[in-house]
């Protein structure tokens, strides 16, 4: 049996297993399954060794160990090195290899039926967790400025450290101040994952801005406070719900080498 699992603290919401088993039954991948599984710090080296052993023949990360994973692995891709987050692991000639497939899932997800242009534009991101530097990734070489924004300023200003080697133009701005009024601004914090739960930001100069996009990376529930609020305003705005989908496409890729189609049906798969 070839077994997959995504890992995280917590893990029960996780939507991986439905939708990378629909994609290993369609394409007839037999003996084959995915799981998750609730870990701690303390077994990070034990999910290493089980995939060093063909126990495990891929593995998804998530929240909190995309950077705590870093000093187990043997190699790493592009993207990790900027970014030092992974989501995926995958063993190849006997080594450990970690990647990042959320900076191109965000990616894909604007370009998804061309829903966001960001070259020349200004982004104010909100929120310095796990996810923000792949992210912020994209942006670096084409976007006119980026503002970044997190209740522990000192998070925030590690992100802009992070990409200090580039020509990106990074502001940080103190927790409930915003930023000029920009073109795309993604929720990257956890705030909306309970229903009652809002950002203590207004964005009154958003009123009937019908050009900015509201991006919030959670997908569950489907539209947060800060997406009703902006759809209230009359601005574009977007869940998780693609960035998801995408991330999830590419590690399926990493392992299997089967490029999958994002339809209807695997969309709907979400809505649970
Ligand atoms: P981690 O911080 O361990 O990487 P995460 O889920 O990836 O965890 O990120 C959580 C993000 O949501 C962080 O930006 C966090 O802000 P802090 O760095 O200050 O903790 C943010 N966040 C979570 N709860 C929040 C709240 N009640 N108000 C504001 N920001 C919050």
């Amino acid at each position: 049996m070839k077994k997959y699992i995504v890992i995280g603290n917590p893990i029960e919401h996780s939507l991986s297993p439905s939708l990378h088993n629909y994609w290993i039954k369609k394409n007839k991948i037999i003996d084959s399954i995915y799981e998750k599984k609730k870990v701690e710090k303390k077994d990070l080296e034990k999910i290493i060794y089980q995939l060093k052993n063909d126990k495990l023949k891929g593995v998804n990360i998530t929240v909190p160990f995309k950077k705590e994973i870093l000093p187990f692995l043997d190699e790493i891709d592009e993207v990790v090195k900027s970014t030092l987050s992974v989501n995926t692991l995958v063993k190849i000639d006997n080594k450990v290899w970690g990647y990042n497939t959320d900076a191109e899932g965000f990616n894909n997800s604007l370009k998804w039926n061309n829903v966001f242009d960001y070259k020349g534009k200004n982004i104010f991101i909100i929120g310095a967790g796990g996810v923000t530097s792949s992210i912020i990734y994209n942006f670096i070489n084409s976007v006119n400025k980026i503002y970044i924004t997190n209740r522990t300023k000192k998070k925030a200003e590690e992100i802009k450290e992070l990409y200090s080697y580039s020509k990106a133009e990074i502001e940080v701005i103190d927790w409930g101040d915003e930023p000029e009024v920009c073109d795309l601004i993604v929720n990257t914090t956890s705030v909306g994952l309970a229903k009652n739960e809002n950002l203590d930001l207004k964005f009154k100069n958003y009123k009937n801005n019908h050009d900015a996009l509201f991006y919030d990376i959670i997908y569950n529930p489907e539209e947060t406070n800060f997406l009703k609020n902006a759809r209230i305003r009359g601005n574009k705005t977007m869940n998780g719900k693609m960035m998801f989908l995408h991330q999830a496409r590419i590690a399926f890729k990493i392992w299997t080498g089967i490029e999958v189609d994002i339809c209807n049906e695997t969309i709907k798969l979400l809505d649970q």
